[in-house]
C-alpha cells in the first residue's frame, strides 16, 4: 500500500475527518447493509476484477473478495490512510490475500482502460469535487458491459440538513450545489453524459428518532466552525448573510425544528438510493 498522497485542502480535510472515524467505525452495521445490497444489485460474480472506491474499513471489498473469490480480484481505494490500516488489519487477520488496498484519490485514478468487470461506491460519491469528470473517468475503465453501483444518500436525508437548506433558500442563500447528487432525472443526466447507459435507481428508505440537539447539530456542522469542510464548500454563498440576518436564519431553523418534535424526538428519514448502470 503506498502511504503517501498529495491532496487539495478540500481533501485533506476529508482524510482527515475519516482518520478521526476510523477506530470506531466499524461499531455501527449500517454500513455492512448498505454494502451487501449494493454488491448483490450489481451482480457481482465469480472471477470478476472489481474496484471498490472509497473502501473505507473494507466492508464492501470483503463482502466482493467472497465472490469474486481466488479467480477474481478487488481494489480497495480511498484517501483515508487510518480507515484503510483498519482495513489492512482486517485482511491480515482473516489471510484475505485476493484485496489489494491502495491510498488513492478517487478523482485521479490512473488504472488501464476496459480494466475492471464492476466499479462498485458506497457511501462516498458525495465527497467528489467534480462529480461529471469523476464518473467518466470511472466509466473509462470499465469493461464494455462492465456494471457502476454507486449507493448515496438522496437530497431528502438527514432532516437537520435539509431544513436548514429549506431555511437558507428562503434568504437566497442555495446549498444546493454543494455535495448533493441532485434529483432522480438529474442523477440519471449525470451518469448518461458521463458514459454510462441503463441508469436505473432503487430507492430505499431507513429513518429513526433523533434528538432535537442532534438535528440542531446540522447548524453548527454547516454554519459556525470555520475550519469545518461544509463551511469550505458553502463559504461563498454564507458570505451573502450579514450576522444579523445569520441569526435570524438561525432562530428560523430553531423554530421549524423544534415543531417537529414529538416525545419520541424527530423524525429522520433516511432515503438512500442504489445506482446502477453499464458501460455500453
Ligand atoms: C462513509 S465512508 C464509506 C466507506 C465504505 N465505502 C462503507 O460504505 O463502509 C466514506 C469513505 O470515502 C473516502 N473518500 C472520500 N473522498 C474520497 C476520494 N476523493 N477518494 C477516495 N476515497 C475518498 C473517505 O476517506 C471514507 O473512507
Amino acid at each position: 500500500m503506498t502511504n503517501k498522497l498529495e491532496l487539495n485542502e478540500y481533501k485533506q480535510g476529508v482524510a482527515n475527518l475519516y482518520n478521526q472515524r476510523s477506530e470506531s467505525y466499524d461499531n455501527s452495521d449500517w454500513h455492512v447493509q448498505i454494502c451487501h445490497r449494493l454488491l448483490e444489485y450489481s451482480q457481482v460474480s465469480y472471477g470478476q476484477t472489481i474496484l471498490d472506491i472509497g473502501t473505507g474499513t473494507g466492508h464492501l471489498a470483503f463482502a466482493a473478495a467472497q465472490v469474486v473469490e481466488d479467480r477474481g480480484k478487488v481494489f480497495g481505494i480511498d484517501i483515508s490512510a487510518g480507515m484503510l490500516k483498519q482495513a489492512q488489519n482486517k485482511a491480515n487477520a482473516l489471510k484475505v490475500n485476493n484485496i489489494e488496498f491502495q491510498l488513492l484519490d478517487a478523482e485521479s485514478l490512473d488504472y488501464p482502460i476496459n480494466h475492471f468487470d464492476r466499479i462498485l461506491c458506497a457511501n462516498t460519491f458525495p465527497w467528489m469535487e467534480n462529480k461529471k469528470d469523476t464518473l467518466s473517468l470511472w466509466c473509462s475503465f470499465l469493461k464494455s458491459g462492465g456494471r457502476i453501483g454507486i449507493h448515496t444518500p438522496a437530497d431528502t436525508a438527514y432532516i437537520g440538513a435539509v431544513l436548514l437548506r429549506k431555511v437558507l433558500a428562503r434568504h437566497g442563500v442555495s446549498l444546493e450545489a454543494s455535495n448533493r447528487i441532485g434529483s432522480i432525472e438529474q442523477c440519471v443526466n449525470l451518469f448518461t453524459s458521463a458514459g454510462f447507459e441503463g441508469i436505473e435507481i432503487k430507492t430505499e428508505k431507513h429513518g429513526s428518532y433523533t434528538s432535537l440537539e442532534k438535528a440542531k447539530a446540522a447548524w453548527s456542522g454547516t454554519i459556525v466552525h470555520p475550519s469545518s469542510i461544509s463551511l469550505k464548500i458553502y463559504s461563498n454563498e454564507l458570505s451573502k448573510l450579514s450576522p444579523v440576518k445569520l441569526a435570524q436564519v438561525k432562530a428560523e431553523f430553531d423554530t421549524e425544528l423544534e415543531a417537529l418534535e414529538t416525545k419520541e424526538g424527530i423524525w429522520d428519514e433516511i432515503v438512500t438510493w442504489y445506482i446502477l448502470g453499464h458501460k455500453p
